[in-house]
């Protein structure tokens, strides 16, 4: 992104209006994309150049030819981006935004893990959610989304063992719907496993016309007690061709935004958490991606993602036989 050569004013004298108008006029000047998960901030998600899924995202990151990716999301999101497309400089405005679900899959736990069941099983597949650092993608035979895992599952011949990794929450799901069983790793994410049925069943009580709609990070008791289950893309189009006119949705309270956005007419309500008061359904990773340190990251050219070349070059094989199998 080259060295900083105009003076700028402090950060703290500009305002939103400001801070949006400086970031617009430095991605031109970079030549930069600027790419959004739907848990971002508003003020993030309406000043992007794209906001999707984690697939949407990872298909855009592949394909542009912009030079810098400022990845708004976070960190396993901005090393996939940087996977799919080495040669760009891929920027999170804050490095620090990680995520439960990859934090709970070490990549030497992961190694060990799967060489026991590698012994065991030779044949074994391990399909691993798209929420895991680099280093357990390169050691990972597919990667999937929550968009396309069942589609990649089904894939894989009936007498072949999978290790679905690290969403236990996930895993189950799938494993219901494809009457798959599958070895399954026990992470969680914090935010979807924070919601409560006994405060959601509340809710229902008080909006009786109103649909429930979850994501499959959501416990066992909630995707089954849920109308509509899918990803964050997937909520979006269902609340969009939907006759309903209230949901209680049951993932991070970010995707209301694009939700609000398309069906203005609509009321969406953010799910419940067990305990009151809790801010819980906000990703607190994602959230720290604020416009200011979104104009710092464009303005200084970092936080940069760096990845060992090696662990590019095999982490690349599993994702692109995601995207093979996701067309
Ligand atoms: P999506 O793939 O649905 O965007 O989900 C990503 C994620 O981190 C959910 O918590
Ligand atoms: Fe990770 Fe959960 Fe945050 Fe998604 S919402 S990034 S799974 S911690």
């Amino acid at each position: 992104m080259g060295t900083l050569v105009e003076s700028v004013a402090p950060v703290q004298q500009l305002d939103d209006e400001q801070l949006v108008a400086e970031i617009l006029r430095l991605k031109r000047e970079r030549n930069a994309v600027i790419l959004a998960h739907y848990y971002q901030y508003s003020e993030v998600q309406d000043l992007a150049d794209f906001v999707g899924d984690s697939l949407e995202l990872s298909r855009k990151a592949q394909q542009t030819d912009a030079d810098t990716i400022v990845f708004c999301g976070v960190h396993f999101m901005a090393e996939t981006a940087k996977i799919l497309n080495p040669t760009k400089r891929v920027l999170l405005p804050d490095l620090a935004a990680g995520c439960s679900l990859a934090d709970s899959a070490p990549a030497d736990e992961f190694r060990r893990v799967l060489e026991q069941l590698r012994a065991e099983y030779p044949n074994l597949v391990a399909i691993t959610y798209i929420n895991c650092s680099a280093e357990v993608k390169a050691l990972s035979d597919i990667i999937c989304t929550s968009s396309n895992a069942e589609r990649i599952i089904r894939s894989i011949p009936e007498n072949v063992p999978i290790l679905f990794s690290p969403d236990r929450n996930l895993g189950a799901y799938l494993q219901r719907k494809t009457g798959r069983k599958m070895l399954l790793w026990n992470g969680t994410c914090i935010v979807h496993q924070s919601f409560s049925l006994r405060r959601i069943e509340e809710q229902l009580i008080g909006y009786p016309d109103a649909e429930l709609i979850a994501h499959p990070e959501c416990e066992d008791a909630i995707l089954a007690r849920a109308h509509f289950v899918g990803s964050t893309s997937a909520l979006l189009r269902y609340t969009i061709e939907s006759s309903r006119t209230t949901f209680i949705v049951a993932t991070e309270a970010g995707i209301i935004h694009q939700m609000e956005k398309a069906s203005p007419y609509k009321r969406f309500i953010p799910a419940l958490p067990e305990q009151e008061g809790c801010r819980c359904s906000e990703c607190p990773y994602m959230k720290l991606n604020t416009l200011e340190k979104l104009y710092l990251c464009m303005l200084r050219g970092e936080p940069e993602v760096h990845l060992d070349p090696a662990v590019i070059e095999r982490a690349r094989r599993p994702l692109e036989r995601m995207m093979e199998l996701s067309q």
